[in-house]
């Protein structure tokens, strides 16, 4: 079992070697390698990188697709490309096989604290896990595995223990990159650092919450892997729901992030579990064409829900969700609706719900802007309606996992999600997983079944993302 090492100060140590299982997948070539490479740019990342994969590889070609990763998916910098690069060491093996860690043993040397990184499917943890307890850095290692985690609560429970049996707590990371995204970590800024807010961001003042994150794409050859989730394991479980407890959550005790995390279970916890009348489920016409997909799928790749928190502050206030892939635009935004003025001074000409505060999370741009309405210039009482800006800034899309990799290089677990909220989370989706409610197909490029509209009938229907 791991202690999670800590210096006599008792911060976490800086892990000393980092282990990257799955060197030759997807999220690897996408992800890990250009975000390592913007680590060491920025003078954050100095250790041996240790690819293992069952590829039948040499270093040599993993240097190769190393490379083509970083000229696909970053910025050219040769002299961060070439220190990443003489950094590498490779692994060929199956991580079904000791052996494969009798090789990374030696490999390891004299490192101590190895960050372990399960860029694999889940159904490899628990097997590469027991291996992982063999080697003899491992009391002081720590782990990082990607969502999904798990696929219901008793199967995220049963991950869960796999990986407690070898690492406690504090030594695993749970990537959700969307933790790691500056829109999603300035949810919680601009919540925190601002005393205006507090007053009106209630059940008093807010009306209602939506929440959309539309894309333009499908599932992009990973229709297999998309057919064992679906829209709601794939992006609501997790991020969308990790939004929601960054807009609902009580004020932390203080700075630790272990405060946040505690909030944010907290809501959780208070989310009444879904019900199928609460959920409209979609799919796109095309998708069972798709590669990897059955021809008679069920699989949603388009879910609306309606969420409500059971607490104090949001009694009584519905959360709307939607997602889904082939909408009309990419975009995920957040909108918190203001009730209307108790009376209409300037008669019924004013839009419906002026008054917003809405966040674009990404794709493009990060925003806060303000809903309100103004006079427009005349002799008539007309109103129009006009955006306050806090701030419009271009996103940066492979900040996230730079981020997350520092974060957990470093042991700082703020960022990662924590075994009871993710169960919690569970908790909250478990009944309409599967196949449960009605699927409607939907038409790629508009906004997703016309059903959803039922949902936010009684407040003025869906928002589309500015
Ligand atoms: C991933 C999902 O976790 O998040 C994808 O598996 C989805 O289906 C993606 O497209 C969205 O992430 P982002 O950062 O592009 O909004």
């Amino acid at each position: 079992m791991t202690t999670a090492s800590r210096s006599s100060d008792n911060k976490p140590e800086l892990a000393d070697a980092l282990v990257l299982y799955g060197a030759s997948g997807d999220l690897a070539f996408k992800k890990i390698f250009p975000a390592l490479q913007a680590l060491v740019r920025a003078g954050r990342f100095d250790l041996p990188v240790l690819g293992v994969a069952l590829s039948g590889w040499n270093l040599d070609q993993l240097r190769e697709r190393v490379r083509d990763s970083l000229r696909e998916h970053s910025a050219a910098d040769d002299s961060a490309a070439v220190k990443l690069l003489e950094r590498l060491r490779y692994i060929d093996g199956d991580y079904r096989d000791a052996a494969t860690f009798q090789r990374l043993q030696a490999e390891l040397g004299a490192a101590q604290r190895p960050l372990h990184y399960l860029a694999i499917p889940p159904s490899l943890f628990a097997t590469t896990v027991d291996h992982i307890a063999a080697l003899t850095s491992t009391p002081a290692a720590r782990v990082v595995v990607e969502k999904p985690f798990g696929r219901d609560s008793a199967s995220a429970q049963a991950l869960n223990r796999d990986l407690r049996r070898v690492f406690d707590e504090p030594a695993i990371c749970r990537i959700d990159h969307y933790l790691g995204k500056e829109a999603v970590q300035n949810l919680l800024f601009f919540r925190f650092a601002n005393a205006f807010l507090e007053p009106i961001w209630n059940r008093n003042y807010v009306d209602h919450v939506q929440i959309t994150m539309a894309e333009q794409f499908g599932v992009e050859g990973r229709g297999r892997f998309y057919e064992e989730v679906g829209a709601v394991r794939d992006v609501v479980q997790n991020h969308l729901l990790q939004v929601v407890a960054n807009l609902a959550a009580e004020p932390p005790s203080g700075p630790s992030g272990e405060a946040l995390r505690d909030e944010k279970v907290k809501v959780f916890a208070a989310i009444r579990p879904l019900d199928p009348p609460s959920i409209v489920r979609g799919q796109y016409r095309g998708y069972r064409d798709e590669a990897g997909v059955a021809t008679d799928s069920r699989v949603e790749t388009y879910a609306a829900m309606r969420l409500h928190i059971d607490s104090w502050r949001w009694a009584g206030v519905p959360f709307f969700i939607r997602a889904g892939k082939r909408l009309a635009v990419t975009a995920t935004e957040v909108r918190v609706q203001f009730h209307r003025p108790p009376q209409e001074v300037f008669g019924a000409l004013l839009a419906r719900h002026a008054n917003y505060v809405r966040f674009r999370l990404g794709s493009g741009e990060v925003t806060i802007a303000f809903g309100a309405l103004a006079k427009q210039a005349g002799a008539a009482m007309l109103g129009e309606a006009v955006e306050l800006d806090v701030c419009r800034v271009p996103d940066d899309e492979t900040g996230a996992y730079e981020r997350l990799i520092g974060d957990a290089l470093q042991g700082d677990q703020t960022l990662f999600s924590r075994e009871d909220s993710v169960e919690q989370a569970w908790r909250i989706v478990d009944p309409v997983v599967g196949m449960v409610a009605p699927l409607y197909l939907y038409d790629a490029a508009g906004w997703g079944p016309t059903e959803a509209d039922r949902l936010t009938a009684g407040v003025g229907g869906w928002h589309a993302p500015v």
